[in-house]
């Protein structure tokens, strides 16, 4: 019998649990600082709905089987879709805009890589109904108060930004029509990761002439957003978008956080316009989040038109960078009161000092049977923050020492 998971699944151990759940309070506690509403769905969804356009990785990474009565379902690689499919539903009843946000298990069959799984969690965070730039900051906002709750320091990452809609305007500027800008976006997102030969062999499927590949090629060179303003000229609305938004970033506090980079792409169809993605600054990981404005997605499933932006922040890259910074420790207080006795005879007197610790609220982790002093404090010192050990002499004097574990202090409880 082999125990592993199986290859790219995660056990996680109660050790583990440590750092995920520093990753997941930190999640939680930033989205609803910033008035995220928390939403969920099943991890199961139609594969219908995660049927995508060609050429997309995480199209040929979806977990998809029968169940059966023969529906063709997956697991989702993603929660976009879910999220869009959600909102069509009750497009015609909520009030928007919406902040929602939600911790998706999600699943993709990719080549495992460091900060690459085939199980993840994902924190996401989306505005639904909004056109203006404040969506883009509030989501990356978010994105930022989580690290920083998980003690980053500002300096350890770079938020790089860039716009498909700039890409598109340079790209007419160009002479390449339209039609052959999503093909570009998915190529020219690869940059970096394939030689350059095959990106334009890419670009060339999608039709591109060799004059036009390279002018695509060249884009990405561009090296600041002044660089590419004056390309894309004056008038141009998505340096205009981009610029205020830079400006609003500045109001928050966060305009250190982001840089422009033309080459941030995203490899996902569906984004229309402002799109970035999170690197720790040594260039160690990959992505810690990335996300961007997909103003189509809803009309795309079949929903009226409606503006939206988002972003998804995984769990294995950042939970890499907390360990490369020696912050995977635990947070906050964590109380733990570890109850025992000598003999057979006291376990009822511990177990109603356990019960009523809890009725108080305290946590307590009530010993199962009775054990030597010895082992039982060798035991609470494993986890615990403080230990009451009954004996007979306890039992008969009606109260029991409580000891916080690490200022070796006592204090008498009664047992009654
Ligand atoms: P994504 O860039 O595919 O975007 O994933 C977002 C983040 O999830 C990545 O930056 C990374 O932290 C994490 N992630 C993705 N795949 C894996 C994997 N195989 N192993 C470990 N971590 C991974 C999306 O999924 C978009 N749906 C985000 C979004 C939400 N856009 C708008 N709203």
């Amino acid at each position: 019998m082999d125990f592993s998971a199986p290859r790219g699944m995660r056990d996680f151990y109660p050790e583990d649990m440590v750092l995920r759940n520093r990753i997941f309070d930190a999640w939680r506690a930033a989205a609803v600082a910033s008035g995220f509403e928390h939403y969920d769905a099943c991890v199961v969804e139609s594969l219908d709905l995660l049927k995508r356009k060609a050429g997309e990785e995480v199209e040929n990474q979806v977990y998809a089987f029968q169940d059966k009565s023969g529906r063709d379902i997956a697991l989702r690689a993603e929660m976009t879709p879910t999220l869009a499919r959600m909102v069509a539903a009750r497009q015609g009843s909520l009030q928007f805009p919406i902040k929602w946000f939600c911790i998706a298990q999600c699943f993709r069959y990719e080549r495992m890589t460091k900060g690459r799984k085939r199980e993840h969690y994902q924190l996401n965070l989306d505005i639904v109904g909004e056109d203006g730039v404040s969506g883009e900051a509030e989501v990356l906002v978010g994105a930022i108060d989580a690290l920083r709750r998980m003690g980053v320091p500002d300096g350890a990452y770079r938020v790089r930004l860039s716009s498909r809609a700039l890409l598109s305007e340079l790209l007419e500027k160009l002479g390449i029509p339209e039609k052959f800008h999503a093909g570009a976006f998915i190529a020219l997102d690869k940059k970096g990761k394939l030689p350059r030969e095959e990106i334009e062999a890419i670009l060339r499927d999608e039709g591109l002439d060799d004059e036009a590949c390279r002018k695509a090629f060249d884009l990405t060179e561009i090296s600041s957003l002044d660089e590419a303003a004056a390309i894309a000229g004056p008038d141009s609305p998505a340096i205009a978008r981009i610029r205020e938004l830079f400006a609003l970033l500045k109001v928050y506090g966060v305009a250190d956080q982001v840089v422009f980079d033309i080459s941030v792409v995203r490899g996902l169809s569906y984004y229309t316009g402002i799109v970035f993605e999170a690197f720790d600054t040594k260039g160690e990981f990959r992505a810690i989040f990335g996300g961007g404005r997909y103003d189509n997605l809803l009309t795309t499933i079949g929903g009226k038109p409606m503006p939206a932006v988002g972003l998804g922040f995984g769990d294995v890259v950042v939970g890499e960078l907390l360990k490369a910074l020696g912050l995977d420790g635990p947070t906050g207080d964590r109380d733990l009161v570890c109850v025992g006795y000598m003999q057979p005879e006291q376990r009822d007197a511990a177990t109603r000092l356990a019960a009523r610790l809890r009725a108080a609220g305290r946590n307590v982790d009530l010993r199962l049977h009775a054990q030597k002093a010895k082992a039982f404090f060798a035991a609470a010192a494993q986890r615990a923050t403080h230990a009451a050990y009954v004996g007979p002499d306890d039992v008969a004097a009606g109260s029991v020492r409580m000891k916080n574990l690490s200022t070796r202090e006592e204090t008498s409880v009664p047992l009654a």
